[in-house]
């Protein structure tokens, strides 16, 4: 049974909510391997619309597994809300969530640090969500974090936290001249959530080693994307997670020999959150149309998204650093209505035309885009069933995006809800799960 990974390609909020819902009925289990509730994923089941922001969306389907990764950030106060959501929505958690012990804990002076530092930072600030992620990847780091194991255990968390709140304090008052947090304020909220979550703690990677060794089939849900990996995206504008394909293997203790593929989302456009370099980003009216009809708004913190045209360039670098198998082109239908369509081929930079992406900050805050134009196809795609019937603009458009990046497409989606998604011919999605097809007529 293949274990696949799911992975952004593009700056985050690519849809990879989706595209998992799609491929659930076909795994046992989906396991978040990197970031925190700084992720959002939207998924849109009949009349009823989810936002998950720590838990695996396969938790929507009855009956798959669902496990949060080694390589997550945790806030528990935030999860325990998400899960009492989806419980009164007459979602099952018990027997279906498993959550790792390894998994780093964010802290409540974690947040705050996250905007102490912001506030900081001027002009060269990153555009966080704030949720403490990149203050908790820190203390990981820095080997001083708390993980979930910890919370089952008073002393050891009482120590753990002693030592945190006098060196974060310290930071917080004489760096930041901002509020500080005392121990037992933390200390009885935390062990209050450890009587909640201590059901879920559980070896995670010794669970996904048994069900792959019984025939378990494994989704791994990327969050964030890319490029905004903490090595290989637009640093320092990136998160602080290994959000990239190798992640999932790190962040969930599977090791890279029993994962069989990856498939990469890219959105038929690009869209950014937060500050940093953006080549093919749009200005004026273009962005407002996209924005409006892509409902560009973060799903996390509401913030609207900066739009702009696909870049291939960041495409191709996506296919390498991810080897990607295949892609699941998403939203092309806010395209739409437009009366014609960019796509960003290369970079000029100092006069010369690139077409690997740059790595470093000072050429790609230089790199100026150069587009080739399709015209518009002016028709609704959203009720599309085949590749075929798409209209001829349309396709055009979608073969020149699989041409430029060399890797054949799996699923183009066309609209928010499961059965708006088109299945491509002979891509490796439909050797990997052969009923696809089927379950989306
Ligand atoms: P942080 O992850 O909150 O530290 O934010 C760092 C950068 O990643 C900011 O530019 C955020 O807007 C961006 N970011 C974090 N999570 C997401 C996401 O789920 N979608 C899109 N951008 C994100």
């Amino acid at each position: 049974m293949p274990n696949i990974v799911v992975v952004g390609t593009q700056w985050g909020d690519e849809g990879k909510g989706k595209v998992v819902d799609v491929l659930t009925p076909h795994v046992n289990v989906v396991v978040r391997y990197a970031g925190g509730n700084n992720a959002g994923h939207t998924v849109v089941v009949g009349k009823e619309k989810y936002v998950l922001h720590s838990i695996p969306s396969g938790i929507l389907h009855h009956g798959c597994r669902c496990v949060i990764g080694c390589g997550v950030v945790i806030d528990p106060g935030a999860l325990i809300e998400e899960m009492e959501t989806l419980v009164q929505r007459g979602i099952s958690l018990d027997g279906n969530l498993f959550i790792s012990k390894n998994a780093h804990l964010i802290m409540p002076y974690h947040p705050a640090l996250d905007r102490a530092s912001e506030a900081k930072l001027g002009s060269r600030r990153i555009g966080t969500t704030g949720k403490g992620v990149g203050p908790a990847y820190m203390d990981k780091a820095g080997r001083v974090g708390i993980r979930m194991a910890d919370l089952l255990d008073e002393r050891l968390f009482r120590e753990k936290l002693e030592i945190n709140v006098a060196q974060k304090n310290r930071l917080l008052r004489e760096i930041y001249d901002a509020q500080t947090f005392t121990v037992d304020e933390i200390l009885n909220h935390y062990l209050r959530y450890a009587g909640w979550l201590a059901p879920y703690i559980t070896d995670t990677p010794l669970l996904l080693s048994r069900w792959i060794d019984s025939g378990y089939s494994v989704l791994f849900e990327g969050a964030q994307a890319t490029m905004l990996d903490i090595d290989h995206g637009t640093y320092p504008y990136i998160t602080s997670s290994s959000a990239t394909a190798g992640g999932a293997a790190t962040g969930t203790g599977v090791p890279p020999t029993r994962i069989h593929g990856v498939l990469g989302v890219a959105k038929a456009y690009t869209t950014r959150v937060g500050a940093g370099p953006f080549p093919t980003e749009m200005k004026g009216e273009a962005a407002e149309h996209i924005r409006a009809r892509g409902n560009e708004y973060g799903a996390t913190t509401g913030r609207p998204r900066r739009c702009g045209w696909f870049d291939a360039v960041v495409l191709r670098y996506a296919a390498r650093i991810n080897g990607l198998d295949t892609v699941a082109l998403t939203k092309l239908d806010v395209l739409d209505q437009c009366e014609m369509v960019k796509i960003c081929t290369g970079y000029r930079v100092r006069g010369e035309v690139i077409t690997d992406f740059p790595v470093e900050e000072s050429v790609l805050s230089e790199a100026e885009p150069v587009y080739e134009e399709v015209s518009g196809w002016g028709t609704p795609t959203s009720h599309v069933k085949n590749e075929s019937d798409l209209p001829a603009k349309a396709r055009q458009y979608v073969e020149r995006l699989e041409e430029l990046i060399g890797v054949p497409f799996c699923l183009i989606s066309t609209g928010a809800v499961r059965d708006e998604t088109i299945v491509c011919e002979d891509s490796p999605l439909l050797r990997w799960f052969p009923s696809v097809r089927a379950s989306l007529l």
